[in-house]
């Protein structure tokens, strides 16, 4: 079994977190495992957490309409995850314990994958992977180092969904920075 693979079944038992009693089941991630491109949502919707797989819903269409349209790229180029890897119930956000208890699965996940490029999708993910309390509205455009990787934020596509024109552009334009850094252009 691949690094990746035996972390998959390793998690799918996962109780560090109260998330493991309310979900059917781990929502691990799905894609490429020796993809350039991670992309990193909040957490697994009731689609998500009815067929175990990541951004199954109409925020996953968006998502993938857009990765293909401003990077060429579809889900076998890339891999796709979640901050948490179960439901949060009733869709709520996840509270800061449980992001950090899933943080270790995430961290494993980017050393068995080592992306070139990882973008973060809303706030939460953002926070989350970056450490930080500001808002995505101030990180997105920008570009920040983690270990061998670029994380590039951007909107989550639910709110794209919700807010329209500008910030589906803004997010187009995010994605077309991801498409340079993964091509080696410089990306400060
Ligand atoms: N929203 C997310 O953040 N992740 C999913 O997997 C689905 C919707
Ligand atoms: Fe484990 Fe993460 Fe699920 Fe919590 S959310 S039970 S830490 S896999």
């Amino acid at each position: 079994m691949s690094d990746l693979a035996s972390l998959a079944a390793e998690a799918s038992a996962c109780t560090r977190c109260s998330l493991a009693e309310s979900r059917t089941q781990v929502v691990f991630g799905m894609g490429n495992p020796d993809a350039d491109l991670v992309l990193v949502g909040e957490g697994p919707g009731a689609e998500e957490d009815r067929q175990g797989l990541p951004f199954v819903g109409r925020s996953g269409q968006l998502l993938d309409r857009l990765v293909r349209e401003e990077m060429g790229l579809t889900r076998e180029h890339c891999y796709v995850m979640n901050a948490v890897k179960c439901r949060p119930p009733g869709n709520r956000d996840p509270r800061p314990d449980e992001l950090a208890a899933c943080r270790p699965w995430f961290d494993a996940q980017l050393a068995a994958i080592r992306p070139r490029v990882v973008v973060t999708l809303g706030n939460v993910a953002t926070r989350a992977v970056l450490g930080t309390t500001e808002g995505i509205t101030r990180l997105r455009g920008r570009t920040f180092p983690l270990d061998d990787a670029v994380v590039i934020p951007t909107f989550h596509p639910a709110a794209v969904l919700r807010g329209g024109g500008q910030a589906m552009a803004q997010m187009r334009a995010d994605l077309v920075r991801a498409k340079l850094a993964l091509a080696g252009a410089p990306t400060a």
